[in-house]
């Protein structure tokens, strides 16, 4: 599984551990959540194009760099909001578009109800981001999405991620790189992760 990359860090492994905890508030979740997100979101960028320019420091001249890659990130609504902050850090004029799909709970089949993708995605860094990769569908119908608009440079960054996703999206789409923090145990019946951390738009939220 080359494609897939299980982030290990000292500050994840705890963070994880706070977030999986069922007593966790909302304001500790947001952040350890955000620290998860920054360390993956690093290592989902460490690829990136560079231009070399030039710098004027009080001292001298010297070699810079740009970031060549035009970025654009791709939050699948709601919980993919979550991650947006760190990537907006880290890439501060990264291009954004967005996706709504929501799952029908009793099926756990997406139905799209928002696409604002931008055209043309052709050679542009495509980093799909939603903090659980759970039966993979909703990540597979987003990244169909941008295929669609041209993307041929994808990664998803994803906090918690299933067996059964990480099957699904590196069987049907070879080109992409995953990055997660963990790959946990399974699905339940009703397509949560196990161990998982629960809900986890209605944890960051907080509309539990
Ligand atoms: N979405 C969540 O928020 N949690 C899961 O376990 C699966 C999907």
């Amino acid at each position: 599984m080359e494609n897939v990359k299980v982030v290990s860090h000292p500050v994840i492994a705890h963070s994880l551990t706070v977030l999986r905890d069922i007593n966790t508030e909302a304001a500790a979740f947001r952040r350890h959540a955000d620290s998860v997100a920054h360390i993956l979101l690093q290592h989902a960028t460490f690829d990136l194009s560079l231009r070399e320019t030039t710098v004027t420091t009080p001292l001298a001249e010297t070699k810079g760099y740009d970031i060549a890659d035009t970025v654009i990130a791709v939050p699948i609504l709601r919980a993919g909001l979550a991650m947006l902050p760190a990537v907006q850090q880290l890439i501060p004029n990264v291009r954004v578009g967005f996706i709504g799909l929501e799952r029908d709970e009793a099926t756990a089949v997406a139905h799209q109800y928002y696409n604002k993708i931008p055209g043309d995605l052709a050679e542009q860094r495509v980093m799909v981001i939603d903090p659980m990769l759970a039966t993979g569908g909703t990540m597979d119908d987003t990244i169909r999405a941008a295929k669609s608009k041209g993307a041929d440079n994808i990664v998803i960054v994803c906090i918690v991620s299933s067996p059964e996703g990480v099957e699904r999206i590196t069987s049907n789409h070879s080109d992409v790189t995953i990055y997660t923090a963990a790959l946990d145990e399974k699905l339940d019946h009703r397509k949560y992760i196990v161990p998982g951390l629960g809900d986890f738009g209605d944890r960051y939220f907080d509309t539990l």
